[in-house]
């Protein structure tokens, strides 16, 4: 059977926009910045959009990828060892909507860093504060992460 180009195109379309998705990644000692990347992923998934959220060292491409958000928490004034080998290695699409976050004990400059290497990287920040929590996510904070995956979600169209 002969596909004509048009219908090719409509299909592959089709399939793009069916898996578009949020992808939040993390690195987590303690699963303090886990339980705020689960939250976020929660709050994409409540509005009916895809979310993944993976640790860093699964991070296997953006492909179908919509809206990038990295978290990690603060160890000795910067990320993560993972996360920062990810954001020395990883190739973004200009323009790819990107956000920050994750938990500290007192100075919390890793989400703003990770956010900086984004920006460098060719992303758009989603939301230009990241989400910087200190300690335990209270369960106000984990409101405050499904909130901010329903704006992420906002970013992948139909
Ligand atoms: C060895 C070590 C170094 C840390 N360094 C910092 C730091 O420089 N700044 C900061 O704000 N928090 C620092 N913290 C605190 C962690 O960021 C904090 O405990 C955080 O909640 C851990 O979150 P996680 O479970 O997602 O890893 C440090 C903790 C440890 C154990």
């Amino acid at each position: 059977m002969r596909i004509g180009f048009r219908k090719l195109l409509s299909r592959k379309c089709l399939t793009t926009l069916i898996f578009m998705k949020v992808l939040v990644i993390y690195e987590s000692t303690r699963g303090r910045t886990k339980a705020m990347a689960e939250a976020i992923c929660e709050g994409v998934i409540d509005k009916g959009k895809n979310c993944t959220v993976l640790p860093a060292e699964n991070f296997a491409g953006l492909e179908n990828v919509c809206v990038l958000a990295v978290g990690s928490s603060t160890r000795m004034k910067r990320p993560l060892p993972k996360v920062r080998n990810l954001l020395s290695e990883i190739e973004l699409r200009n323009g790819l909507a990107v956000f920050a976050f994750g938990s500290y004990g007192w100075s919390g400059e890793a989400p703003d860093m990770i956010m900086d290497a984004l920006k460098e990287r060719g992303g758009i920040p989603a939301i230009e504060t990241p989400l910087k929590v200190k300690d335990q996510p209270s369960e106000i904070d984990l409101k405050k992460c499904n909130k901010i995956g329903g704006t992420l979600s906002d970013l992948c169209v139909e």
